[in-house]
């Protein structure tokens, strides 16, 4: 499209400030529009909104104290290319990690977002409440999105029923997905095939058997983002009883499995975490090219009386950890998952305060060198 000159788009000021006194005692009114209502037609951040101006892409126009901008004039920019660049944003060249404009990439840099989920009802959710502890395909879309291009390589070496191998389907990553049970490995090729489409599964590599074998058999440097939610030791084994009565009652899962490799059937809590962060997530970080992101969701827990800080001990464990073949995992931030639509249960009421934990924690970390 040939470019028009800001002039010929009416956008710059005339030449001579008597031309712009004799233009402004002209502006009828209705059309003077106030920068924070010029922002919020344009749905330009105050940042984006001031480079325009100093671009000369908009004219401010000033009347005594008054600054304001023309309603025809704003309406002509938002016709060019700058307005749409501007609005939409651009992929920084320099871009490697994800494939978002700086637009996109801000609100994914909070550090809390709510869960989302398709709710038990939907004709999509019927595979993943078969199983006890699904994470949602539209939560971990977001990190996907934020932490790999399209095209990248992820893995999930606690695979369950698929979420993480969804969400790379849906968001044209591929996903290495490894599950310990035949009977959850077996639905998430299905999920795929019934929920995102026949022959979609073939696009993604489904292991079924123990990430402490599996992973040691796979390359160093081979994936770009490792997004997982391990097993909370015995946590399914110790939650509230009347959750436990509603899954029984609708026939459903109460446990992963009997399989004494199921890292939620290992006793004691010390050696579950040892064999979670030096046979799993260490040998997943091998597998991690340099520079790449890993996120763990998990929660904290109780078992009878004592809260255990899952997520704490977790990191403290990451932090003293090595990599085999080299390298560290620095932890860079904690996001919270909200999960504010989750029934309210009177554990301590009327006599102490038991929590009703209704987030979960997403570690961050980066693969590098050496420690910050
Ligand atoms: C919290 S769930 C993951 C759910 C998954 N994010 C999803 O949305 O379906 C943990 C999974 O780890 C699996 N698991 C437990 N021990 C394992 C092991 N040693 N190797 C591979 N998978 C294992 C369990 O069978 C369970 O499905």
């Amino acid at each position: 499209m040939e470019q028009m000159t800001l002039a010929e788009l009416g956008l710059v000021k005339p030449d001579t400030d008597s031309k712009v006194e004799e233009k402004e005692s002209t502006i009828d009114n209705s059309q003077r529009i106030s920068g924070s209502k010029t922002m919020q037609i344009l749905g330009l951040s105050r940042h984006t909104f001031d480079k325009a101006v100093k671009g000369g892409f908009l004219v401010q126009h000033v009347d005594g104290k008054k600054k304001y901008y023309i309603l025809s004039e704003i309406e002509a920019f938002m016709t060019t290319e700058e307005y749409k660049q501007m609005s939409e944003g651009s992929v920084d060249k320099r871009n490697t990690l994800n494939d978002l404009t700086g637009k996109d990439w801000l609100p994914e840099t909070k550090s809390f977002f709510y869960q989302k989920g398709l709710g038990a009802d939907s004709p999509e959710a019927q595979i993943e409440k078969l199983h006890p502890a699904p994470y949602s395909f539209q939560d971990i879309g977001h990190l996907i999105r934020f932490f790999t291009k399209k095209g990248m390589r992820v893995l999930d070496p606690f695979g369950g029923v698929g979420s993480t191998a969804k969400a790379c389907e849906v968001d044209g990553r591929v996903c290495t997905s490894i599950e310990l049970s035949s009977k959850w490995h077996e639905l998430s090729i299905k999920r795929l095939e019934t929920e995102v489409g026949e022959g979609t599964s073939k696009n993604h590599i489904f292991i079924n058997g123990d990430s402490c074998e599996e992973l040691l058999k796979l390359d160093d440097n081979s994936v770009d983002f490792v997004v997982t939610s391990p097993p909370y030791w015995g946590i399914l084994g110790k939650i509230d009883q009347k959750v436990s009565k509603n899954r029984v009652a609708n026939n459903l899962e109460t446990k992963y499995s009997e399989d004494d490799k199921d890292l939620g059937n290992v006793d004691n809590y010390e050696d579950f975490l040892d064999i979670l962060v030096n046979k799993v997530f260490m040998q997943c970080a091998r597998l991690l090219r340099p520079g790449k992101y890993m996120a763990l969701v998990v929660s904290d827990f109780r078992d009878k009386s004592d809260f255990i800080s899952f997520h704490s001990d977790l990191v403290q464990k990451m932090n003293k950890s090595r990599i085999p073949g080299g390298g560290i995992l620095n932890l860079q931030g904690i996001k919270i998952l909200l999960q504010n639509h989750k029934s309210l249960l009177p554990y301590g009421y009327p006599f102490a305060y038991v929590e009703n934990i209704h987030h979960q924690y997403i570690l961050i970390f980066k693969k590098e060198a050496k420690k910050k």
